[in-house]
């Protein structure tokens, strides 16, 4: 059976490229994708899934854009990674087709109302609309099976020397997330600073000879210029958002351990630090899968043989 999935993201080349990964394979039924302000500006994220989609020849996936601001905070982007479109480096075409008129939070809840089997939520951006959405429909939260999200780390930051980018936009909205009780996967910068794509590998992705690989290639040209700065100690750039769906189809290349995580919301250098109580110091109980390693040879050959596919 297909697995339903909503994704909800803030495009972004990584988020771009999960897109491109998830729509590769027919192991998903993909209800719906929103969008997510964080990347870049709301407006240029929802455009953005609508290229993208456009792109993959998918305007049959409803889209519909999210909250433009975190709950309680200003909106931080993050264009000196992304660019001024938040997809800079390919060209894309305009969108084909306009988004639904209504919420991301109501289409959301309209797909899995609607959605026979439970329903997985992939989001890799700021988790503001997830929140938003378990807030407002908790008769729903029996049909959602999972939260595979893109965000935080069990250590180090990439936004701050404690938070990671996602969680540091909006700590409010995933506080309310992870405390909701709903199994998450979290895919932190543990793992995904692993996931780097090399540019050896870049040059096996130009080798394919379709117009998605083509762009996934170009959009990996310029994601890797950010990465290349000395600081991060990168041979390439890592692959953030991926790892989700790498892990919905492949969850044999990561390892995993249970933890109870919390979120800094109040901390004066640590807001938005995802706390992992590897060593069950708290006495919490788990309440998230939290990702440490990957098969990065396994990761890569997973993307490239999903970009061959866009051949046939
Ligand atoms: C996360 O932040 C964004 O820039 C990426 O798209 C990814 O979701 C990494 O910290
Ligand atoms: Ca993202």
């Amino acid at each position: 059976m297909t697995r339903p999935i909503i994704l909800d993201c803030d495009p972004g080349h990584d988020d771009a490229i999960a897109i491109i990964l998830a729509l590769s394979s027919n192991a998903f039924s993909p209800l719906a994708v929103t969008t997510s302000a964080g990347n870049q500006t709301p407006d240029k994220t929802l455009n953005n899934a609508l290229r993208i989609l456009t792109l993959l020849g998918r305007s049959d996936i409803p889209v519909a854009g999210g909250a433009v601001k975190p709950l309680a905070r200003e909106l931080i982007i993050a264009d000196n990674v992304h660019g001024e479109t938040g997809l800079d480096g390919p060209v894309l075409p305009d969108p084909s087709f306009a988004p639904q008129a209504m919420t991301a939070v109501e289409l959301m809840a309209l797909k899995i109302k609607e959605s026979p089997a439970p329903v997985t939520l992939v989001p890799t951006g700021p988790l503001t609309n997830i929140a938003l959405l378990l807030a407002t429909h908790p008769e729903l939260h029996s049909n959602i099976e999972q939260i595979v999200l893109m965000g935080g780390a069990a250590g180090v930051g990439n936004w701050t020397p404690a938070a990671e980018f996602n969680i540091f936009v909006d700590p409010e909205a995933a506080d309310m997330v992870f405390k909701a009780g709903i199994p998450i996967t979290m895919c932190g910068l543990d793992v995904t600073h692993q996931a780097q794509v090399m540019d050896e590998d870049i040059a096996r992705i130009r080798a394919i000879e379709n117009p998605i690989a083509q762009c996934v290639a170009d959009l990996l040209d310029f994601f890797i210029l950010y990465h290349r700065d000395p600081k991060w100690g990168f041979t390439g750039a890592p692959l953030h958002d991926p790892c989700t769906i790498a892990w919905l189809l492949q969850p044999e290349l990561f390892t995993a351990q249970q933890a109870w995580v919390g979120i800094e919301t109040k901390g004066e250098h640590t807001q938005g630090m995802t706390v992992v109580d590897r060593y069950g110091l708290t006495g919490n109980q788990p309440n998230t899968n939290v990702l440490f390693d990957i098969d990065r040879a396994g990761f890569i050959d997973l993307l490239a043989q999903s970009l061959e596919t866009y051949s046939h």
